[in-house]
């Protein structure tokens, strides 16, 4: 049988589960190709470091200079993190005549075009699909699947690790900090797991996806976002009771006057898909305008979810088929001009949700819904529990402060906005005002 000889770079949780696959299913891995995907090299940092996979001798080496002076490795796995020494590595193992499988998002968000001109230059591909919701088939769909479609919008959740953190929080009591470090025990986590529950990680593969949806060229950081990392137990608490659950909500959806991107906590309704996707697990929901509503779930992080994505673009690297897509497609062209237009984030239209700590006062309500009013934002609904606090009747805002749950009708983002500032000012708002997205 014919054989194509792969190198894996960077042998961390993903790597290690590509290797895995290779060597315990090479069974499976040749029925599909048609040949013998072979592990030549794996590339380490550190000779030394336990490696959760047993590699056959010969094959784990410190030195990328033994993929890169290999003429036999045609194919690699490019599996280390982060931007550089990824971009530097991934450019000479190019330059060196490999196709490139890689799963790093953030390096394709922040160096796309670069690298994919380069590929494209030197007659080379990049596959990607493990670069966005792990072990979900998105890239092929969009990119291949749903191509006789405009697609019209594209929302779900992007981040297994915020996921994760906010079903634990939700359904366990547990604590942030506990969540965040079992993430980063189960391999969900990115190397700094800021760029997790900061949105980041979503905002990146939010660009991936509108840029192969859309034609966008979108640089990551112009995507407004939010993450996790300011949500308190009590919002998941309150929502809860609303009847909704907080998701981590990657949306991009295409009006008359350009394309709405946006990433951050959601209250979703209790009972739509969205809002029952647990723990790691990611969805995406995609209206194409032929196709209509198409809906994907599956685990979007962690080790054998996202080899899964790997092992099949090397498959597919190996016989061909990427490299066809690759050329054909046209993935992140300099030379293309971007197909749409981003709209001004301050016009997008939706409910909101308000949690704001306020003194126990005479008027701070009404002076709450005066500035809603000015801005043009109707109530729908209010809570404000009762405090035994306010028993004691001493009126001292420190002493007696309550939580004032607001959920509105639809209001533009930069209403919402300005109201917000406006709100943090008012003399009997004692700490800042959360302020999230309501999607019935
Ligand atoms: P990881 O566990 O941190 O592994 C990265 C590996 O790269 C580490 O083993 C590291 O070595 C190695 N490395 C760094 N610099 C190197 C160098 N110069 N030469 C050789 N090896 C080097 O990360 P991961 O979770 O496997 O993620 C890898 C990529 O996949 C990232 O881009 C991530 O965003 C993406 N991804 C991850 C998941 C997931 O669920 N984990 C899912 C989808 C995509 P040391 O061990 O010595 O530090
Ligand atoms: N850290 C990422 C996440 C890995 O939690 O979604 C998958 O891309």
């Amino acid at each position: 049988m014919e054989k194509t000889n792969i190198a894996i770079v960077g042998m961390g949780t993903v790597g290690t589960g590509v290797a895995r696959l290779l060597l315990d299913h090479g069974d499976r891995t040749s029925r599909h190709a048609g040949r013998t995907l072979w592990l030549k090299k794996a590339v380490v940092r550190d000779l030394q470091k336990p490696r959760d996979v047993e590699l056959p001798d010969g094959v784990v080496t410190d030195s990328i200079a033994d993929v890169l002076n290999d003429p036999e490795i045609t194919v690699v796995a490019q599996l280390i993190g982060g931007l550089e020494p990824a971009r530097t590595i991934m450019l000479d193992l190019l330059e060196a005549g490999k196709d490139i499988v890689t799963a790093n998002k953030a390096l394709l968000a922040q160096h796309g075009p670069e690298l994919f001109n380069r590929a494209r230059e030197l007659g080379r591909s990049i596959a990607f699909e493990a670069s966005v919701a792990g072990g979900i088939p998105i890239i092929a769909n969009i990119s291949q699947c749903l191509s006789a479609n405009q697609i019209v919008s594209l929302e779900g959740i992007l981040n297994g690790t915020s996921n994760f953190i906010v079903t634990q929080m939700d359904e366990r009591g547990a604590s942030y900090d506990d969540v965040v470090r079992q993430a980063q025990k189960l391999g969900y986590a990115e190397a700094d797991p800021a760029m997790d529950v900061d949105g980041s990680d979503a905002a990146q593969k939010l660009a991936i996806l509108a840029h192969l949806a859309f034609g966008a060229t979108v640089d990551w950081n112009d995507i407004p976002r939010v993450g996790i990392d300011g949500l308190a137990a009590d919002d998941l608490t309150y929502a809860r009771k609303l009847g909704y659950r907080i998701k981590l909500l990657g949306v991009a959806k295409l009006a008359d006057d350009g394309l709405e991107l946006s990433v951050g906590p959601t209250l979703v309704k209790i009972g739509t898909p969205l809002a029952e996707v647990r723990d790691a697990f990611n969805a995406i929901r995609v209206i194409g305008d032929a196709v209509g509503p198409v809906f994907y779930h599956g685990l979007g992080a962690g080790q054998m979810p996202t080899a899964s994505a790997v092992v099949a673009d090397l498959i597919d690297t190996a016989v061909g088929r990427t490299r066809l897509t690759f050329q054909t497609l046209e993935y992140f062209s300099i030379d293309q001009p971007p197909r749409v237009k981003l709209r001004d984030a301050d016009t997008l239209v939706g409910r909101y949700y308000f949690r704001l700590p306020v003194s126990n006062h005479p008027g701070t309500l009404a002076s709450i819904a005066t500035v809603l009013a000015k801005h043009g934002i109707s109530i729908a609904s209010v809570i404000q529990h009762e405090t035994s606090d306010e028993a004691d009747g001493s009126n001292d805002p420190q002493i007696d402060p309550v939580t004032l749950v607001v959920m509105t009708h639809e209001a533009t983002a930069g209403a919402a906005r300005k109201a917000t500032l406006e709100i943090e000012s008012l003399a009997t708002v004692t700490g800042p005002v959360v302020r999230l997205q309501v999607k019935d």
